[in-house]
């Protein structure tokens, strides 16, 4: 009830409303900040840049050499939507870094030292409509349900990167997904490819430069182009089952042979030792006869 008491909460409000706007005069040294975009491109940061005003929409660290993106200072900025790092050295574990960022909706992390994703790397940015990887030379594995969580994925690039291996069911079940970059990978095709190969013709979704979505290995099959091999590779992959079966037809027609043989050797046995026993029983008689 002190006339102090009362007016305190909103006074609160208003300190923090100024100490905010104060913040976006107050603006990373060497970035420039307008209309809610902090743009901080090719000033040679190390780190992630500090005093970042707080209802930053747009960040562009491009052209740095950051290499670590701290999750906690990045979860500061709730109101994030676009988030362009491309061009740094972020590598290693990129696990959790952006649990706090869920309305991201374009995240660019090409040019960078990324070597794996996994589900947790990008599975709390349920609003993602465009993420960028791609040359990253290191990054050799994605997990099959690293996307899973990014329904709204429309544009996803994986071009140059070291990926030789896509499993089909990490892009097959993105409704919207419209935009897959896979170009100058060394890609594996072998028979578990197949599968990858064939939804590629069937899917109704633009790979940019497919003249370069091409096979390395195996060596009968290098440089030929991607949805182009379907054929030669569906052919090789039939032939190897073919293969198996005249393997196991040979075996099956072996057992036969063998068996016949067994039950011809076998019953020419049981036919030597009748005729053997019912001659011994005729010399019996015989010998029977003249004794009386
Ligand atoms: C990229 O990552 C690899 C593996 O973690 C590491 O050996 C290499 O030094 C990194 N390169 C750069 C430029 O940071
Ligand atoms: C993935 O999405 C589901 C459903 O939208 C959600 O419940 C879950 O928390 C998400 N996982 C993560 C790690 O955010
Ligand atoms: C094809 O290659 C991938 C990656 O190297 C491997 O995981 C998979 O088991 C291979 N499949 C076959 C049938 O060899
Ligand atoms: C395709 O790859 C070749 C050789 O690596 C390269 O010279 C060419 O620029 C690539 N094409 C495109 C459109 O990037």
């Amino acid at each position: 009830m002190s006339p102090s008491g009362r007016p305190q909460p909103l006074s609160l409000v208003f300190l923090l409303g100024v100490g905010m706007a104060s913040e976006r005069i107050s603006c990373p040294s060497g970035c420039s900040c307008q209309y809610l975009e902090v743009n901080c491109t090719g000033q040679q940061l190390q780190e992630f840049p500090a005093a970042i005003p707080l209802d930053t929409r747009q960040l562009i660290l491009a052209a740095n050499n950051v290499s670590y993106l701290p999750a906690v200072e990045l979860s500061f900025l709730a109101d994030l939507v676009y988030l362009d790092c491309r061009k740094n050295l972020l590598g290693d574990d990129l696990d959790f870094t952006f649990i706090g960022v869920s309305k991201l909706v374009y995240l660019d992390l090409s040019f960078n030292n990324l070597t794996q994703v996994t589900f947790s790397t990008f599975s709390h940015l349920l609003s993602l409509v465009v993420l960028k990887i791609s040359d990253n030379p290191n990054l050799v594995s994605i997990e099959k349900d690293a996307f899973a969580n990014n329904t709204w994925l429309r544009h996803l690039d994986l071009s140059r990167t070291g990926l030789t291996f896509l499993d089909t069911s990490t892009v097959r079940d993105l409704p919207d997904l419209r935009f897959l970059g896979l170009s100058d990978n060394l890609w594996h095709c072998n028979c578990s490819f197949l599968d990858f190969i064939t939804w590629m013709t069937e899917s109704n979704i633009y790979f940019p430069d497919a003249d370069n979505i091409t096979c390395y290995t195996p060596e009968g099959l290098r440089a030929l182009q991607m949805p182009a091999v379907e054929a030669e590779l569906r052919f090789s992959c039939l032939a190897q089952l073919h293969k198996q079966d005249y393997i196991f037809l040979c075996l099956v027609g072996f057992c036969i042979f063998f068996a016949g043989t067994v039950a011809a050797w076998l019953s020419g046995i049981c036919a030597v030792i009748y005729e053997v026993h019912t001659s011994k029983g005729e010399e019996e008689e015989e010998e029977e006869d003249t004794v009386t």
